[in-house]
């Protein structure tokens, strides 16, 4: 016989990865989740009230939760039959590109509140019961970011390699009490996250950078960024899969990748631990060979490496 459903928690669900997600575990045909779907502003709720249709009432529920803020973590849990949180998804996020030099620290500042320590308050507030119980599963949206720095995205990529060493130390402990974690590591994927991204680059003037840096960034980085998100780039309903996916194994592991396409730019870091490849192979790719950049993801946006999602 099934058991009860499992309570899944999910941030960042007005929109991308965390809508579909959300949708996608509250529709699971044997009924195993229970999903508490949570966004900062409410008022954006019709979309994932739209894509839930049936559901909405019955295997989700919307809440309000900024992971910014202490006080609505306490509130959102309070709303939770026991306080029981079974999984745990971190997903909300924001992105920040641009030249180090016209980012103010405080800009800096709010994306590291926002993805890793809006990850590490949401854990340390369900932690106690999951231990308790001795059972939970901690999943963590991260990045190839999270894996490998890439240019004039500094402050994006360092706090998604603070949530890896964060939860791989993490996990060590955990699993002794029979919770797991698990990192997921999409590529790019197109959600709205680029078009903030865009808009916000838009608007900047960044200030103090000098001209040379500008021009990379404007006439090199953009460019390419465009091409490598439509090329490479996955659905949200993709790596929403692949995260069911892990959700549901009876052993999860800490790292999954999400696009089998990308994996060949991380496996450079793992083949040269010295880090010379991937900085050298990243750099002639941008600044000295454009033609060989567009001829590789033109090669990858076919299809013949394999497939989108990792595994199907
Ligand atoms: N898209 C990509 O290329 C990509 C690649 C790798 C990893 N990721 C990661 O995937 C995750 C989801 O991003 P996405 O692509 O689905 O982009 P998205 O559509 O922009 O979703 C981001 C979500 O995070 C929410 N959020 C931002 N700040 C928040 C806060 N303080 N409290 C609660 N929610 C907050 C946003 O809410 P609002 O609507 O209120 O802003 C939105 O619901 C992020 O962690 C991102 O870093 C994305």
């Amino acid at each position: 016989m099934a058991g009860a459903p499992r309570t899944v928690l999910i941030s960042g669900c007005s929109s991308g990865i965390g809508l579909e997600l959300a949708v996608r575990l509250a529709l699971d045909p044997r009924q195993r989740y229970q999903v508490v779907a949570t966004m900062r502003d409410l008022g954006k709720k019709g979309a994932l009230e739209a894509a839930a249709g049936e559901a909405l009432g019955k295997t989700l529920t919307v809440a309000q939760l900024d992971v910014c803020s202490d006080e609505s973590v306490v509130q959102c849990l309070s709303s939770i039959q026991g306080e029981e949180v079974d999984v745990l998804v971190n997903n909300a996020g924001v992105g920040l590109v641009g030249p180090l030099e016209g980012l103010s620290i405080a800009t800096m500042q709010n994306v590291f509140d926002t993805n890793f320590f809006g990850a590490v308050r949401l854990v340390k507030a369900v932690l106690p019961s999951m231990k308790r119980r001795r059972q939970g599963h901690i999943v963590v949206v991260s990045s190839v970011m999270g894996l490998q720095g890439v240019m004039f995205n500094e402050v994006y990529a360092a706090s998604k390699f603070a949530l890896e060493g964060f939860f791989e130390s993490l996990a060590i402990q955990l699993l002794q009490f029979n919770i797991f974690i698990t990192l997921v590591e999409p590529g790019p994927v197109a959600t709205d996250f680029e078009g903030k991204l865009l808009e916000q680059v838009s608007r900047a003037e960044f200030p103090g950078t000098d001209a040379d840096t500008l021009c990379y960034f404007r006439d090199i980085y953009l460019p390419a960024s465009r091409e490598i998100f439509r090329s490479v780039g996955q659905r949200p309903q993709d790596v929403a899969q692949a995260i069911v996916k892990v959700i549901g194994s009876a052993r999860p592991p800490l790292r999954r990748q999400t696009n089998a396409r990308y994996t060949l730019l991380t496996a450079l870091k793992a083949a040269d631990p010295s880090g010379r490849l991937y900085v050298r192979i990243a750099h002639g790719l941008l600044f000295r060979w454009p033609r060989l950049l567009d001829l590789c993801l033109r090669f990858l946006a076919c299809g013949c490496p394999g497939t989108r999602v990792w595994p199907r």
